[in-house]
């Protein structure tokens, strides 16, 4: 069947209903498997089918895809848990796939990273939007056994604009890499780590977004406001007690510093936990080496040489010391970042 033949055939009736549908980033469909599942354009608030279940989405088409600019299709809600499968599969064939070569891994884990982050933000204290997130966080622990090539290969995808799911992911990498080279092994504890990197920013979705995307300066009032979202953060995932405190700890404290500098509480070194101290150094290197409304990307060798001259004690130097020699000669991604 064609595209286009496949384009016309309209969805049944009686499955036509906005919340019968579910968004999902084409980022989370590869090229070359059989799609479980049908999936659905979504044209003027009709949801179109656009291919069956079976479907092999070739690499031309998708290509062509996403040249168009469609960047998301559409599933049926009763389809859900076998797309929650198949995404759960593939993250599992991931990490197995031994005779894959590494760069072909780290572009296949950001992509699906980015297709289910995005998916988590938009619902993140809800225990299956967890559940994905600790996929990706065990994906990218076991990747990052991998040593220095690995996190020097996803710098060089980390590039470009800032946005809250690639900021969540690199954060992540760049903290459980570090951890991983300052002896943190157990499981759980890079789990929990990595979680709360994963979700250290989303108490900023519950702010009003003018603020977020505001370009220049903030007021002093505006300032305040922003500076309430790791609490926020905290906030979100109380009630459902899914998060362990050791993440709840890098949520609460991703911009507190060393030296006391820092908010929501200006609390020092001594109240500050491993996780967090990590945390602190991976967040703002990777938000000073990204494109962000109120600052233009510095390289990497310019954020480190600030963390550590112009900050001085902000950042715990032992922790730093190794990020730096971690990140090397790995350099982020085209643009001012790769500079
Ligand atoms: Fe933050
Ligand atoms: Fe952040």
């Amino acid at each position: 069947m064609t595209t286009k033949a496949i384009l016309l055939e309209a969805a049944p009736k009686d499955a036509v209903g906005g919340a019968s549908y579910i968004r999902v980033p084409l980022e989370n469909l590869p090229a070359g498997r059989p799609l479980p599942f049908r999936l659905y354009h979504s044209i003027e608030g009709e949801y179109i089918l656009y291919c069956g279940d079976g479907k092999v989405l070739k690499k031309e088409e998708r290509d062509r895809l996403l040249q168009n600019h469609l960047t998301e299709l559409y599933i049926a809600r009763d389809d859900l848990p076998r797309y929650r499968d198949y995404m759960d599969r593939f993250l599992a064939e991931l990490l197995v796939a031994r005779d894959l070569p590494i760069e072909q891994k780290v572009e296949t884990f950001y992509s699906l990273a980015a297709g289910i982050g995005t998916e988590v933000m938009a619902a993140p204290q809800k225990p299956e939007s967890i559940a994905s997130a600790s996929d990706v966080v065990r994906v990218a622990i076991a990747l990052l056994e991998g040593g220095k090539e690995v996190i020097h290969r996803l710098m060089a995808l980390m590039g470009g604009q800032y946005d809250l799911v690639t900021h969540s992911i690199n954060a992540t990498n760049y903290g459980l890499a570090l951890a991983r080279v300052v002896g943190v092994r157990e499981p759980r504890a890079l789990l929990n780590l990595g979680l709360g990197l994963f979700l250290h920013d989303v108490g900023l979705r519950l702010l009003p977004q003018s603020l977020i995307q505001r370009k220049g300066l903030l007021s002093t009032e505006e300032r305040a406001v922003l500076k309430r979202h790791p609490l926020l953060g905290v906030e979100l995932f109380l009630p459902g007690k899914h998060l362990e405190e050791s993440t709840l700890a890098v949520i609460r404290d991703h911009h507190e510093r060393c030296d006391g500098s820092g908010y929501p509480h200006g609390v020092g070194a001594d109240k500050l936990s491993l996780e967090a101290r990590i945390a602190q150094i991976a967040t703002a290197f990777d938000f000073l080496t990204t494109n962000n409304p109120s600052r233009r990307a510095v390289s990497s060798y310019e954020a480190v040489r600030s963390m550590s001259r112009e900050q001085p004690g902000a950042f715990d130097q032992e922790l730093l010391r190794n990020f730096i020699e971690l990140i090397g000669e790995g350099r982020t991604g085209p643009g001012p970042k790769g500079a």
